[in-house]
């Protein structure tokens, strides 16, 4: 299974540097073909221009959440049949940031899943717990709950991956030992067993403060299938060396 590296813009980005850090990339890649797959996920407002820099190259693009519902009355709401009409693969969904800030339930990740499989899309599923449920020794049936409630049963890989995502190691420098990472990343592919088709096929992304300095020990780690990058994912060099860390 080829690795994904894949880059979360988050709310950041104008149009000169996002179109800059997009060329960036594919200049980079058209240069040194990886053996990875690439992947960038630019705020909605970015995907036209971005989908129009990364026209000839090989860099997929994704967005960053979608609505449940294929179109309709939800003001300020982009539906995946729009995604996938501006030139995306994937669509991140279940962020732990949008759960948080959004309030988003795994029943409306699941409806969104399912609007992603129905435009053809791929769907990034996040799954992480908070320090709190970590130190409370909860974060294995955390994530397993969270796989359990937010998936569609049946799913084909084509059509998933998971990225683990502890809350605690998002934007904040601090990593799970690759120990624990292992712990985790191997309890999500046993429990995709009896949700998805072929598990074993399965990308498991892991992510929060993943660096060019810690990405391969990061993504040696067993059942680590690759990175989804935020903060560094906006530094074209730090996103290149975390790819070829995948690669
Ligand atoms: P950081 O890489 O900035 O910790 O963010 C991780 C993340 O949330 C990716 O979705």
């Amino acid at each position: 299974m080829r690795k994904l590296a894949a880059g979360n813009w988050k709310m950041n980005g104008l149009k000169a540097d996002g179109i800059a850090l997009a060329k960036d990339l594919a200049a980079r890649a058209a240069r040194d073909a990886l053996g990875c797959e690439l992947l960038v996920c630019p705020p909605a407002t970015l995907l036209a221009p971005i989908a129009e820099a990364l026209a000839s190259s090989s860099i997929a693009l994704g967005g960053q959440n979608c609505h449940g519902e294929p179109k309709g009355a939800h003001t300020g709401e982009i539906s995946a049949t729009m995604l996938k009409d501006a030139g995306c693969a994937y669509v991140i969904l279940g962020h732990s940031e949008r759960r948080a800030e959004q309030g988003e339930s795994d029943a409306v990740v699941c409806a969104k899943i399912e609007a992603a499989r129905g435009a053809g899309l791929s769907a990034i599923l996040c799954v992480g717990e908070t320090l709190a449920q970590r130190d409370a020794g909860q974060a294995l049936d955390v994530v397993a709950r969270q796989l359990e409630a937010s998936l569609p049963k049946g799913l084909d890989p084509s059509e998933i991956a998971v990225a683990y995502e502890p809350v605690w190691a998002i934007g904040t420098g601090r990593t799970p030992t690759p120990l624990q990472i292992a712990e985790v990343h191997a309890h999500i592919r046993t429990c995709l067993g009896g949700l998805v088709r072929d598990p074993g096929n399965t990308r498991i992304l892991y992510g929060g403060s993943v660096k060019p300095d810690n990405a391969q020990a990061l993504m040696s780690v067993a059942n680590v299938d690759g990175a989804l990058v935020g903060g560094a994912s906006l530094v074209a060099a730090d996103f290149w060396a975390i790819a070829k860390a995948c690669a």
